[in-house]
């Protein structure tokens, strides 16, 4: 069966003022579509960097990164960007959200490459409505709180039904309650669309929720040991 997305032996390093810091040293894993995988790591390990590999947004040093069976490393930038847009959705760890756009037109940006259908504009107004922000459509990020823009940040990545959803710890400024109901979201959404879903997280009690937990030490991707 052919992967959803596939990294065979990717290293990713940096030229640094001390000389080059290896980052990811060989990673190899497979994301079935409609899987949910959970990554864990100490901070500075190297899991946003996977995350943006994984999201066609950074290239390897060596190694090969396929979706849908095909090598994003030998993309054009404009091809790599296309796949991202249509593909994929990110959720980055600092928000990114622009200030001077509403909440309702935050989470319509990824759709103005293909158009704002109404279907879209349905599907952005009924997934703010699940994430409690109905009522903020018209809100600019800076009127909202952290973990409000976090959520517009979601629902910007989901606006465009991507196959895979990738996301940067996306409970990270969020209390316990609304911690759980974006958990929530993303795992009904994994399930009623098939999104895989690939979460990099220091809460263990979000991975838990995922089919599979891996951690990231040392550059490598190891199954995560069960807490004994
Ligand atoms: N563009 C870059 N240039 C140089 N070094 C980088 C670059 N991006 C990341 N690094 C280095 O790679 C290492 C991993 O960074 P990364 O952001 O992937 O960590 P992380 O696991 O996401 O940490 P955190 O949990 O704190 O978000 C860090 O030591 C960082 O300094
Ligand atoms: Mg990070």
């Amino acid at each position: 069966m052919q992967m959803l997305l596939e990294l065979k032996n990717v290293k990713r390093g940096f030229a640094g003022p001390m000389g080059a810091v290896d980052v990811l040293r060989g990673i190899s894993v497979s994301v079935e579509a409609g899987s949910a995988l959970a990554i864990l790591g100490p901070s500075g390990c190297g899991k946003s960097t996977l995350l943006y590999l994984m999201g066609a947004l950074d290239v390897p040093t060596s190694g090969q990164v396929l979706l849908d069976g095909r090598d994003l490393t030998d993309l054009t930038d404009d091809e790599r960007a296309k796949v991202r847009n249509t593909r994929i959705g990110i959720v980055f760890q600092a928000h990114h959200l622009l200030a001077q756009l509403t909440v309702r037109e935050n989470v319509l940006v990824p759709a103005l490459v293909t158009g704002v259908t109404d279907e879209v504009e349905e599907r952005a107004r009924r997934l703010l409505d699940r994430v409690g922000l109905a009522d903020r459509m018209g809100h600019t990020p800076s009127t909202l709180s952290g973990g409000e823009r976090q959520r517009v940040a979601v629902v910007r990545a989901l606006v465009n039904s991507p196959g895979l959803l990738l996301a940067d710890e996306p409970t990270g400024s969020l209390d316990r309650a609304t911690g759980d109901a974006l958990g929530d979201l993303l795992l009904e959404l994994n399930r009623e669309e098939g999104t895989a879903l690939v979460v990099v997280t220091h809460s263990e009690t979000l991975a838990a929720r995922m089919d599979r937990v891996l951690t990231l030490t040392d550059g490598k991707l190891d199954p995560a040991k069960e807490n004994t």
